[in-house]
C-alpha cells in the first residue's frame, strides 16, 4: 500500500501550491484537493499560457492523472462549472479526469449573501474574506444544515435546498441585507445540472482503494497555515482545516497513510484580507516587494500585503504539519534588495522569544530581524542548482537550519520550467 503525500502552505495562502503541483504530477497519479473552496486561486503557468483554478485541482492539465474533489472541499456550482468550461476550451478531458467527493458541500447563493452580510456588519474588524460563501457554508456544514454533492441525486434535493434557504433568509433580515435571490438562483440551478455530468464518488473509499493498489496520491492543500481555523491568526483565519490534518479529514485518508509533508513557502511573506501580519512592510521596500512579486490577489485582484520572511511562524507552520521537506517559491523577487532581511526573534511582552505565541497582534509583538546579504542577480534563467549565485545558497541554507527541514526545490518565476531542484 502506498502512502499519500501533501502539499500545504505554510504561510497566508498565495505561496505557489498552484505551480509545484503541476510541476509534481507526473510524478503521481491522483491529485486530491482536500479543503476550501473557491476563495482559492492556484496558478500554473506553462507554454505561455497562464491558468488559475478556484476549485480543481492544479494536476488537471497532465494527460493522466485523476484529479479528486474531497469531501473537506466547498462547492459553488456557478465558479465550478466556469471553471470547467474554461478547461473544455483549452482541450482539457475533464470528464474523464475530474470526479467529485458525494460528501463535499454545496455553496448556495444564500451562503455567499451571508458572507456579505457579515462582513459588512463587522465594519472595521471584518475579516476581508472572499466573500465566496466559505465561511456560512462551513457553518451549515458544521451545524449539521448543509447540502451536499451526494444529494443532487436525491428526489429530495429541492426540499432541502428551499427548507435551507428559508433558514438563509431568516439569518439575511437579521442583518437587514437586501438582495435579489431570484436574479442568482437560475444560473446556480443550470450549473448544478452540468455537474451531473461529472463522476460523483465515494473519495474515502476511491482513494484508499487507489492506495491499497499502489497508486501514487498527492493531497493539494489551500489557503495556508496561518490561515488555518484553529492555529492561524483568528479570527482573521478561513473556516478550514488547511494543515495536514485537513488533508485526513477532508479525503478519508487515515493518519498513517500520510507520507511526506511538502511545505510550500514564498521567500518573503504576503497576506491579504485583514489581521496581524508580524512582518509587514508598510513602506516603500514593501512597495517594490509588491510589484517586483506582482503581489494582487489570484480570486479577488486586491493588493497583497508584504513583508520580509518570518523564521518563527514558519517554525510553528512546520511543526503543527510535520514538514518534511520544503520548497521556497518566488526567490526571483527578492533579487532586487541589496539587503534582504529575516526576522528571526519576536519581541513579547518585553521578552526575546523565537516561537509564535498565541497572541500576535502588532501591540504585543514585535519582529526582530537581522540583516543578510542579497544576490542582485537575476534568476528567471537559472536552470540548475550550481548556477544559483553564493549569497542565495547562503540564504537557503540559513533557512533550513533554522527550521530543521530541507528544501528540496526553490523557484525562480511562475512557469513550470523555472524550478530548480536543489537535490
Ligand atoms: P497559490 O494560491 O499558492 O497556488 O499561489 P497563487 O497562484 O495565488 O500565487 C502565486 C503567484 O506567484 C502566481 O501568480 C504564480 O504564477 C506566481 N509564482 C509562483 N512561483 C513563482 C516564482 O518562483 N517566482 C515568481 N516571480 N512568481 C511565481
Ligand atoms: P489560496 O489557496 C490567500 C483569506 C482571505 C481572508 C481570509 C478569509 O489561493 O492560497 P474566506 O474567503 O476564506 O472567508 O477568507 O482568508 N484567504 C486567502 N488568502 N490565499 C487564499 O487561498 C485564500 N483563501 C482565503 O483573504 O483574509
Ligand atoms: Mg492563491
Amino acid at each position: 500500500m502506498s502512502k499519500a503525500d501533501v502539499l500545504l502552505g505554510l504561510q497566508w495562502g498565495d505561496e505557489g501550491k498552484g505551480k509545484i503541483v503541476d510541476v509534481l504530477t507526473p510524478n503521481y497519479d491522483i491529485i486530491a484537493r482536500f479543503q476550501g473552496g473557491p476563495n482559492a486561486g492556484h496558478t500554473l503557468e506553462f507554454n505561455g499560457i497562464k491558468h488559475v483554478l478556484h476549485t480543481i485541482p492544479s494536476g488537471i492539465f497532465h494527460p493522466t492523472a485523476i484529479n479528486i474533489v474531497g469531501n473537506g472541499v466547498v462547492i459553488d456550482p456557478v465558479i465550478f462549472k466556469k471553471e470547467i468550461d474554461a478547461l473544455l476550451k483549452l482541450g482539457v478531458d475533464v470528464k474523464s479526469k475530474l470526479i467529485i467527493s458525494k460528501r463535499a458541500h454545496l455553496i448556495l447563493p444564500t451562503h455567499r449573501l451571508i458572507d456579505a452580510a457579515s462582513e459588512a456588519s463587522k465594519g472595521k474588524n471584518k475579516i476581508g474574506s472572499t466573500l465566496k460563501g466559505i465561511g456560512p457554508t462551513y457553518m451549515d456544514k458544521t451545524g449539521r444544515n448543509g447540502l451536499r454533492i451526494g444529494d443532487i441525486e436525491t428526489n429530495e434535493f429541492r426540499e432541502k435546498y428551499d427548507a435551507l434557504v428559508e433558514k438563509h433568509k431568516q439569518l439575511l433580515s437579521y442583518h437587514n441585507y437586501e438582495y435579489n435571490l431570484a436574479e442568482l438562483e437560475p444560473a446556480w440551478f443550470e450549473a448544478i445540472e452540468s455537474l451531473k455530468n461529472l463522476q460523483f464518488v465515494e473519495s474515502e473509499h476511491y482513494l484508499n482503494n487507489a492506495m491499497l493498489a499502489g497508486k501514487k496520491v498527492l493531497c493539494e492543500g489551500a489557503q495556508g497555515s496561518l490561515l488555518d481555523i484553529d492555529f492561524g491568526s483568528y479570527p482573521f483565519v478561513t473556516s478550514s482545516n488547511t494543515i495536514c490534518a485537513g488533508a485526513c479529514n477532508g479525503l478519508g485518508i487515515p493518519p498513517n497513510k500520510i507520507g511526506n509533508v511538502i511545505g510550500i513557502f514564498k521567500a518573503y511573506c504576503t497576506r491579504v484580507g485583514s489581521g496581524p501580519f508580524p512582518t509587514e512592510l508598510e513602506n516603500e521596500t514593501g512597495e517594490r516587494m509588491r510589484q517586483e512579486g506582482r503581489e494582487f490577489g489570484s480570486t479577488t485582484g486586491r493588493p497583497r500585503r508584504t513583508g520580509w520572511l518570518d523564521i518563527p511562524a514558519l517554525k510553528y507552520a512546520v511543526m503543527v504539519n510535520g514538514v518534511t521537506e520544503l520548497m521556497m517559491m518566488k526567490a526571483d523577487v527578492l533579487s532586487i534588495f541589496d539587503e534582504i532581511e529575516i526576522c528571526t526573534h519576536y519581541e513579547h511582552n518585553g521578552e526575546k522569544i523565537d516561537y509564535l505565541p498565541y497572541n500576535i497582534d502588532p501591540a504585543y509583538l514585535k519582529p526582530i530581524t537581522i540583516k543578510v546579504k542579497g544576490w542582485n542577480v537575476d534568476l528567471t534563467a537559472i536552470d540548475s542548482k550550481d548556477k544559483l549565485p553564493a549569497a542565495l545558497m547562503e540564504y537557503v541554507k540559513f533557512i533550513e537550519k533554522a527550521v530543521s527541514t530541507p528544501i528540496s526545490i526553490v523557484s525562480v518565476g511562475p512557469d513550470r520550467k523555472q524550478t530548480i531542484r536543489m537535490n
